[in-house]
């Protein structure tokens, strides 16, 4: 099995024997609210998907991450983890304090250790994750809604939300899977929206040399116009019973945010997958984009600058795909030598744009199965927000 991230993979998941005791104790601490964002956060760095991580990061690491991408040891970590408090908050809190986390639904779902308490800059934040200050970026948009302090401090989970709970695997649990497969080569796919022929074609390239595939979606927070999590979960079932070998390919959810930080989040999407236990990661085009505030291929160079070893995981890095009629298959321009006329590739939004209006995307675009549950869900619900 692939070594986690850091050495070790991370547990901060109470013992079932102590989980009662932990939770009364918590009645007897101040609570902080965390928004679906932070309660994720939680949930990854307990059960080990943010390995080496033990806790909402402190200012040395924070600062350290921003700069160097690397904690403050050296090792690589590209995105801040962190806990974010208001000012009056803050005044009620002390150093050395346990305080109980709680969901906006009020259910005590953690405990933290309050090691440090610090202010941060919202411009220099978005500017080292993002590259942009422009508020109309999503991520940007967030971070600029933060409260103004940053809580850190080793955490410990008394509580877990299991959205989709069939298809949620800690990555221990994954680990343990892939060896009863006898998968020793696991391509991890991580993706926000319905797969597509070309998604497909990057998955299935990967799987040709590898002994298994991990489609792993992420089911936390998506911006408005990203197709919910609920209908692509059935989407991605409709085509896997279709279209995937049963025996080779593995349906599980990542529950964390999406933070659109494209290059930095393409690191930290890699690294947690290497802690689900995945020895490969496929990076194609544009991977954690959103609008043109990165390079096509931006989120694949900045891989350049690390060795394989460290990373630990292989970067499986991809050509923008389409379908070509003369070809008559997907390729990439790696492999087809037809001008642009002959390709069919549609946008994201192109895509949600046709299926609002009752149009049908070309089978060479996306498989029919999908589409019809696609367009199924938006006629089921209007409001929705495909
Ligand atoms: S992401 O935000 O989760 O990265 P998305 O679901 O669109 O977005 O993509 C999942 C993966 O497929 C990413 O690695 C992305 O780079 C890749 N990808 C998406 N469309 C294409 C395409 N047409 N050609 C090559 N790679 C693609």
């Amino acid at each position: 099995m692939i070594t986690p991230h850091g050495g070790k993979l991370i547990n901060r998941i109470a013992n079932e024997a102590d989980r009662k005791s932990l939770w009364q104790q918590s009645t007897t601490f101040q609570s902080i609210t965390l928004n679906s964002w932070s309660l994720s956060d939680l949930q990854l760095i307990a059960n080990g998907a943010f390995s080496p991580l033990t806790g909402f990061m402190g200012q040395k690491d924070y600062l350290s991450v921003l700069k160097d991408l690397r904690l403050s040891d050296g090792t690589i970590w590209s995105l801040p983890i962190t806990l974010p408090v208001s000012k009056e908050r803050r005044k009620t809190l002390s150093i050395g304090e346990m305080v109980s986390l709680k969901g906006e639904d009020g259910n005590v779902f953690g405990l933290m250790l309050i090691e440090e308490m610090y202010d941060y800059s919202k411009e220099a934040e978005a500017l080292f994750v993002y590259k942009t200050l422009d508020q109309n970026h999503p991520g940007v948009k967030k971070t600029f809604e933060k409260e103004e302090v940053y809580l850190a401090g080793p955490i410990t989970l008394i509580s877990q939300t299991k959205t989709f709970s069939n298809e949620y695997k800690t990555p221990i649990e994954l680990r343990e899977l892939f060896q009863e497969f006898g998968w020793n080569t696991i391509v991890a796919f991580q993706t926000r929206n319905p797969i597509h022929r070309a998604h497909e074609y990057l998955q299935k390239t990967a799987l040709e040399n590898v002994d298994g595939l991990l489609i792993h979606p992420l089911v936390g927070d998506t911006k408005e116009d990203d197709i919910p999590a609920d209908i692509r979960m059935k989407s991605y079932k409709a085509l896997m019973k279709e279209y995937y070998p049963k025996d080779r390919v593995f349906l599980s959810v990542f529950p964390a945010a999406m933070r659109y930080a494209g290059p930095r989040e393409a690191i930290f999407h890699a690294i947690v997958r290497k802690n689900f236990g995945c020895t490969h990661f496929i990076v194609g085009r544009d991977h954690a984009g959103v609008g043109d505030y990165y390079g096509t291929y931006e989120s694949q160079e900045i891989f350049n600058q690390f060795t394989k070893d460290e990373l630990g995981i292989e970067i499986l890095k991809f050509e923008h795909a389409f379908y070509c009629t003369k070809c008559t298959c997907m390729a990439t321009s790696k492999t087809c030598p037809h001008p642009r006329e002959n390709h069919i590739h549609l946008s994201g939004t192109k895509v949600r744009a046709m299926l609002k209006n009752g149009q049908i995307p070309p089978k060479e675009f996306s498989r029919p199965e999908v589409v019809t549950i696609l367009m199924e869900e938006l006629n089921h619900n209007e409001k929705s927000d495909i």
